[in-house]
């Protein structure tokens, strides 16, 4: 028999504060986690919401060092705005704290402590690489070097961004560290681990024979971790950003950012209820629930269940449902590279629509495979259900009420089947909404939803209540009754999922938020109820505003372009416009003399067909003698602004490639042309 639960603890991962949120967080984790717990609130189920800022770890190191702040500095950036934009969205934790709060500090060394004291780490020491001259040893990630698959210099001690590969830091080739330049040397260091291998036998049974019911991904991807066979993982680091291994001897040691980062979960719900925490991780009528992206899953059904197993007082999660990844425009979202929608810029370019956002991403979402997002799809569901089928129907029902009702809800006058049969479609989808809910299948929850809107639109377009006005009024009055609540029933099944609509909603209608046991009545609304004034709910996306989206996403794949390009890369492309400007001559050498104090410059006389000589400066003194070249016929840029070379005004430049051996040989005709003579 299923078990009970009195009340759900539901965390989401905590996003590190590097960087702002975008789209691929919201769609795995942040809009999924609200629609449920929106879901559970509604349904007057204890729900606990919890969420934070993941501030550890060596990238927010780094990115302090390039901007020559602090990693305090940094996280402090990056929390503000994550926790705002999360705010305005709507995704409502019960609190939004961060790993560097004291109440955190103090919550991870307790439990390393007691995992300690009841001997659950081993400790080990390896060698690692350790910088002389700035005295410290060097995360995976502070050493770079070449890589030796790729040959592609700067590849990482953890990965070559090049080629993707996976590295150790003793793979690199000319090792270098990234703090002082120099080449790191081995050294003896001294770590905990926590020993998965001997937690293997019973999360083998806790996940593979009691939890078959986890999602399909989810489910894969820790068999396959454990069929690999479990490894003890370090939790501590030599590193000076991080909560302190807070035991004797382990001075300049700090825990492993992904030790510290779940036990956020519990920290924040301390720091919420300092006086009755415990309730939600330590009874076991609690179900705990992590959402999280796929990258995580070893971590949150593997690593952290081990932790709180070793500690010994904590419930352990009930499930993890875990999404894909969600892709932009085709190709990965990468904060690195600037790929991506960020919400904080979204929420600026699209006031008041919000709303949009999170039904785009929950009817899109990757839930059972890597999905794409695109501004054509955006602009659809926007304009093709939101306005067209949910936002029409329930104007529709407003203006028709105030036209024929001024506004007030008419007494239903004989029910006929289409109106009861209308009903009885609405609660079996009440039914296949609560089903998709429970078992984390929110776009299909989504799509049912919007089922109550469309047979909403499909019973006002069959019933054309405007024809009836002159000869049926009784008729009219019960089509818009039934209207009028199927609209109050909207509000029910999208405050999960649009809730700054529904709220919208609810204030035409001038209704109070309704429960969702209330979901599939058709006594909402009283008869005689006034109704608010009537406005738009969603309005319709032009194509230019989608374009302008469009338009700042090749501008970034420009960008990038640019910034990756290397000496032997072709050329960011440029178009064929681009390429008319430039005006290439075959011109006859006349005259070409070294220039004194210049040893690399020689000054060529050159006959352009002009009648004038044109004079050009290059530097190519160091591959021919003035006497091999005077005669030649050479290819030069004929509009190239002047510029000035040892007091010399050279105008234009003469074109040359480089042979095998390093030497440059300028570019001539296979045969004689006319001075002049345009290269096309
Ligand atoms: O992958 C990430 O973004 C991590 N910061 C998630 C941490 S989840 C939890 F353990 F805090
Ligand atoms: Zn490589």
């Amino acid at each position: 028999m299923e078990k009970i639960f009195k009340r759900t603890t539901v965390t989401t991962a905590l996003p590190y504060a590097n960087g702002p949120v975008h789209i691929g967080h919201l769609a795995g984790v942040y809009v999924p986690a609200d629609i449920y717990v929106r879901y559970l609130r509604l349904k007057k189920r204890d729900v606990l919401f919890i969420g934070g800022s993941d501030e550890h770890g060596v990238p927010i190191t780094i990115k302090a060092k390039k901007e020559g702040v602090t990693p305090q500095d940094i996280v402090d950036r990056y929390h503000t705005i994550i926790k705002k934009s999360f705010e305005d969205l709507g995704v409502s934790f019960d609190i939004y704290s961060r790993t560097t709060s004291k109440t955190h500090y103090e919550q991870a060394s307790e439990m390393f402590k007691t995992i300690y004291n009841k001997g659950g780490f081993i400790e080990k020491t390896s060698e690692q690489y350790y910088d002389e001259e700035a005295q410290t040893f060097l995360a995976d990630r502070y050493i770079t070097g070449t890589c030796p698959h790729c040959n592609s210099e700067g590849a990482y001690g953890d990965q070559c961004e090049h080629c993707g590969t996976s590295l150790n830091p003793t793979d690199l080739i000319n090792p270098k560290s990234a703090i002082s330049g120099s080449a790191p040397v081995m050294k003896e260091t001294k770590h905990w681990f926590l020993p998965l291998d001997k937690h293997e036998e019973w999360l083998r049974q806790w996940i593979l024979e009691e939890h078959k019911e986890w999602k399909t991904n989810v489910y894969g991807q820790c068999k396959s971790w454990l069929d690999m066979g479990l490894q003890p993982r370090a939790v501590s680091r030599d590193l000076d950003w991080g909560i302190p291994v807070p035991i004797e001897g382990a001075e300049g040691k700090v825990l492993y950012v992904w030790f510290d980062a779940p036990i956020g979960y519990i920290s924040n719900t301390k720091e919420l209820l300092p006086d009755s925490w415990e309730k939600w991780w330590k009874d076991e009528d609690t179900r705990l629930i992590h959402f999280i992206g796929k990258d995580n899953i070893v971590f949150h059904c593997i690593v952290f269940p081990a932790m709180l197993k070793a500690e010994g007082s904590f419930i352990l999660p009930d499930n993890v449902p875990a999404n894909e990844f969600l892709n932009l425009e085709g190709d990965k979202i990468s904060t690195s590279r600037n790929w991506a929608v960020w919400l904080h810029e979204y929420l600026i370019d699209f006031p008041g629509k919000q709303d949009v956002l999170r039904y785009v991403l929950t009817a899109n979402a990757p839930e059972t495979k890597d999905n794409d997002f695109t501004w054509k799809d955006f602009q659809a569901r926007n304009n093709n259900e939101l306005v067209a089928i949910f936002g029409n129907f329930v104007n529709r029902a407003l203006v028709l009420t105030q036209k024929y009702f001024d506004g007030k809800v008419p007494e239903t006058k004989g029910l006929a089947e289409v109106d009861t049969d209308v009903f009885a479609q609405i609660v079996a989808l009440k039914d296949k909404i609560e089903e998709n809910l429970e078992n984390f299948r929110f776009r299909d929850a989504l799509k049912e939803a919007m089922n109550v809107a469309r047979i909403g639109n499909k019973y006002l377009a069959d019933m054309e209540p405007w024809k009836l006005a002159k000869s049926d009024m009784d008729r009219v009055a019960t089509i818009l009754n039934i209207s009028l609540q199927i609209a109050a029933n909207l509000t029910i099944a999208f405050e999960p999922f649009l809730p700054f609509s529904t709220d919208r909603l609810c204030k035409m209608m001038n209704l109070d938020k309704q429960e969702w046991e209330s979901f599939g009545s058709s006594l909402l609304l009283t008869a005689g109820h006034q109704l608010g004034t009537p406005e738009l709910l969603f309005e319709k996306i032009e194509d230019a505003v989608v374009e302008a989206q469009v338009q700042k996403l090749l501008d970034t794949k420009k960008a990038n372009q640019l910034a990756a390009w290397k000496p032997n890369d072709i050329k960011p492309e440029i178009t064929f416009d681009a390429f008319e400007k430039l005006d290439i001559r075959v011109g006859t050498v006349k005259e070409c003399t070294k220039v004194p104090k210049a040893d690399k410059l020689l000054c060529f006389k050159i006959d352009d067909g002009s009648g004038t000589d044109r004079t050009i400066v290059s530097g190519i003194a160091a591959h021919y003698s003035p006497e091999e070249l005077t005669g030649k016929q050479v290819c030069f840029i004929a509009n190239l602004a002047p510029r000035k070379l040892k007091g010399i005004e050279s105008q234009g430049m003469i074109l040359s490639a480089e042979s095998s051996d390093g030497a440059l040989k300028v570019i001539t005709p296979s045969g004689i042309v006319t001075p002049g003579s345009e290269v096309k």
